[in-house]
């Protein structure tokens, strides 16, 4: 641990991420733990965006990535709602964990696919989508740039043609959000079948194999 930088044993962090990532020193016995769950997860850069917000914030909280197979047997195992009381959710299991919350938000029942869990004090979890809303508005804030000022309550959105490559979690997400907007959505996916599930679009292709 005295070079800086270097790992005791692969896949440990480092004192430096334990100190400035993880706030190690503000974990506490009674620090709740919240992360992402997902596989892989190790590239997701959400821990760096909620460790500083809870810092910053004074929330006695820690965000870790969790490496999960399987999203029922997590939550079975992990049964304290003292851990894992939030979790963000990622590729591969928007979409199969669906089938393990308690109650998932209309929305997210629509689009068919999740990324943000909540574990409720007795234990029960609620499910929302909020991709669509975060990638839609950043989509939009460019179209701002780029066509200037829209008439208000309009969306720049609206009657453009979205391309989303991808019929995963994130594409239902993305395809859900442009529709909503009224862009004409087309999706192309490697398997058609998976994309027939997305029934607010306009046009699906096959990608080639
Ligand atoms: N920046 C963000 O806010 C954000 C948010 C969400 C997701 N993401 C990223 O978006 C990506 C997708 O995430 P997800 O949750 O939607 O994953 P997912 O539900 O597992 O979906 C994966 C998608 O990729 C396709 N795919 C997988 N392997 C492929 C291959 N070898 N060739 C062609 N297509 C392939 C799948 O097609 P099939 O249907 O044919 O399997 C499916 O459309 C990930 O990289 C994730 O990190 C980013």
């Amino acid at each position: 641990m005295g070079e800086r930088g270097a790992i005791s044993a692969p896949g440990q962090p480092t004192a430096k991420d334990l100190l400035d990532l993880y706030n190690f020193r503000l974990i506490r016995p009674n620090t709740k733990v919240y992360g992402i769950i997902g596989k892989p997860v190790r590239h997701s850069k959400s821990p760096l965006l909620f460790n500083a917000a809870f810092k910053a914030v004074g929330l006695n909280a820690v965000y870790l990535h969790f490496l999960v197979d399987d999203v029922e047997e997590f939550f079975n195992t992990y049964s304290c709602i003292d851990f894992a009381s939030g979790c963000s959710c990622t590729i591969p299991h928007k979409e199969v964990a669906l089938k393990s919350m308690d109650e998932i938000d209309p929305t997210a029942k629509k689009i068919g696919a999740i990324n943000n869990i909540v574990r409720r004090p007795d234990g029960t979890s609620i499910a929302f989508n909020t991709d669509y809303i975060g990638a839609i508005s950043a989509i939009e804030d460019g179209l701002r740039e780029i066509n200037g000022v829209i008439p208000a309550g309009a969306s720049p959105s609206s009657g453009k043609l979205f391309v989303v490559l991808g019929a995963g979690g994130a594409g239902k997400s993305l395809a859900y959000g442009a529709a909503q907007k009224g862009a004409r959505v087309v999706v192309a996916n490697r398997t058609f079948g998976n994309a027939l599930a997305m029934r607010f679009t306009a046009y699906i292709f096959q990608l080639s194999k």
